[in-house]
C-alpha cells in the first residue's frame, strides 16, 4: 500500500527471500538513458534503490554514486537472483531482457521489463507465463500511455463521443540515426534484434493505438527500408554520433517500416514508422478519425489534445477541470505548468508498485502480456516486409 514516499508496504513473501522487508528494494539492471529515468522514478514511488548492475563492476560504481543506489553489483545476472531485491527494472541491452527477466521471475522478483521483452514470440509467450506461473507482478513500460491528454482521447473513443471509428493513422518519427556515421547497439541484430525501428519505437505506437482505441490490428501490410547500407561499428555504442572512426559494417535493420493494417473492427490504418527522419526528435502521434470526430494526440506536443469536428476544431488543453475524471486522474500540476515524458513513467511505476503492494492493477497497466502482444505485430510487419504479403498477427 502506497503511503508516504519512501515506504511502500510490500508483501513479505514478494522476493521469496527472508531478508524481505515492508520496504520495496529496487534493482536497477543497465544505467543508461532508461535506466536513469526508472531509477527516479523508482525512489519517487517510495522505494529504495538497493543495487544496480551495468555493462561492468566499474560502470556499476560509477552509476550506483551517480544515482544514490545501496551498492554495486558485479553483473546483472547477480543482481536479479539477489537476497537484496524485491523487483528487478530490466533496462539493459535488448537480448538481455528476456534471460534476466526470466531469472528474475524464477528468483520470485517482481519485474518491470522494457521493450522488446525477447526477440520473438515464442520467447515473450514464455515470459508472460513465467510471470503467470510466479503469480509475480511483472509489467513493461509502455509510459505514453500515461499522458492525460492521451487518457482523455480513449475517454472520448470510449464514451463514443467520435461516433464509429473508420480511420487510425499516425507515426513515430525520430532522427538519432539520420547521418550514416551514427551508431548504437541498437544497429546490432545480436543485442536490438532481428527489427531496430519497428521494435524500438512501432511497438510503442500500437500499443498507443489499440489502448486509446479499443481495437486490435489483425493483419498488416508493411515495407521496410534501410537508410544507409554501412554503418561504422564503435565501442561505444550508445548513441554514438558522426564524430568519425569505427569499422564499417552492413545494416540488417530496418530505419523506417511503413505498415497498413485491418482492425479486429474491421476499420483500416496506417503508420511510419522511421529514425531517419530529419527534425523529429520523438513524435510519435496519432490521430482517431470517427464518424462524429476526430482526436489527434502528439507526444512533442503533449499539453493539448486535438478534437477536431466538421463545425470547428479545437485543442483541449490538460488540466484538472477540462478532462474526463479518468484522465484528470494522471493531472499532477494545474494546466500551463507543462507535464512530460517522466511523470509517466512516474505514473507507471507508481501503478506497478501499488500492485506489487496487492492493490488490484490499474485500468491500463501495461504488462507482459502487452509485451507480447507488440513482439506478435513486430513479426507480422517483419514477415509481411519480406514476403511483400498482408499478414495476420499470431494470437496464440
Ligand atoms: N519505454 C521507453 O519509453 C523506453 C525508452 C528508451 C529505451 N527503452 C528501452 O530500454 C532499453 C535500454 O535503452 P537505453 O536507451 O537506456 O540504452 P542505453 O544504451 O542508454 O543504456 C543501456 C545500458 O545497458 C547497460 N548494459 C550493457 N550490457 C549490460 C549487461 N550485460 N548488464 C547490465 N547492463 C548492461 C549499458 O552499460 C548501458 O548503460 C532498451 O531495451 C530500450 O528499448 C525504453
Amino acid at each position: 500500500m502506497e503511503s508516504e514516499r519512501g515506504s511502500i508496504a510490500v508483501d513479505p513473501r514478494a522476493s521469496g527471500s527472508p531478508a524481505a522487508t515492508t520496504e520495496l528494494r529496487a534493482g536497477i539492471v543497465g544505467a543508461g538513458f532508461i535506466g536513469r529515468v526508472h531509477a527516479r522514478s523508482a525512489r519517487l514511488a517510495g522505494a529504495r534503490l538497493a543495487g544496480v548492475a551495468a555493462s561492468s563492476a566499474e560502470s556499476a560504481r560509477e552509476a550506483a554514486a551517480e544515482i544514490g543506489a545501496d551498492r554495486a553489483f558485479a553483473s546483472a545476472e547477480e543482481l536479479v537472483v539477489s537476497d537484496e531485491v524485491d523487483v528487478v527494472h530490466v533496462c539493459a541491452p535488448n537480448n538481455l531482457h528476456l534471460p534476466l527477466a526470466r531469472a528474475a521471475l524464477e528468483a520470485g522478483k517482481h519485474v518491470v521489463c522494457e521493450k522488446p521483452v525477447a526477440f520473438d514470440a515464442v520467447g515473450a509467450g514464455e515470459l508472460a507465463r513465467a510471470a503467470e506461473l510466479a503469480g509475480r507482478v511483472a509489467t513493461v513500460p509502455f509510459v505514453y500511455r500515461y499522458y492525460p491528454t492521451v487518457r482523455e482521447a480513449r475517454a472520448r473513443a470510449r464514451a463514443g463521443a467520435l461516433g464509429e471509428l473508420r480511420l487510425l493513422y499516425g507515426g513515430y518519427l525520430q532522427d538519432w540515426l539520420l547521418a550514416p556515421s551514427d551508431d548504437n547497439w541498437r544497429v546490432e541484430p545480436e543485442l536490438g534484434g532481428p527489427s531496430r525501428a519497428f521494435a524500438d519505437i512501432g511497438s510503442h505506437w500500437c500499443d498507443l493505438v489499440e489502448f486509446v482505441s479499443g481495437q486490435r490490428i489483425v493483419s498488416v501490410s508493411a515495407r521496410t527500408a534501410v537508410a544507409h547500407a554501412e554503418r561504422p561499428r564503435r565501442e561505444a555504442r550508445s548513441f554514438a554520433r558522426g564524430d568519425g572512426g569505427g569499422v564499417p559494417r552492413a545494416v540488417e535493420t530496418e530505419d523506417i517500416a511503413a505498415v497498413m493494417f485491418e482492425t479486429d473492427a474491421g476499420i483500416v490504418g496506417s503508420t511510419v514508422i522511421s529514425q531517419v527522419s530529419a527534425g523529429r526528435k520523438n513524435q510519435l502521434w496519432f490521430e482517431l478519425s470517427g464518424t462524429e470526430a476526430a482526436v489527434g494526440f502528439d507526444q512533442e506536443q503533449p499539453e493539448t489534445l486535438w478534437v477536431g469536428r466538421r463545425s470547428g476544431s479545437e485543442r483541449v488543453p490538460r488540466d484538472f477541470d477540462t478532462l474526463a475524471p479518468e484522465a484528470a486522474a494522471y493531472v499532477t500540476v494545474p494546466g500551463g505548468h507543462p507535464q512530460g515524458y517522466r511523470d509517466c513513467f512516474d505514473a507507471f511505476v507508481g501503478e506497478t508498485y501499488a500492485a506489487i503492494a496487492g492493490e488490484p492493477a490499474a485500468d491500463g497497466l501495461p504488462t507482459l502480456a502487452d509485451g507480447l502482444r507488440a513482439v506478435r505485430i513486430t513479426e507480422a510487419v517483419l514477415e509481411s516486409a519480406r514476403e511483400r504479403v498482408w499478414v495476420e498477427v499470431g494470437e496464440k
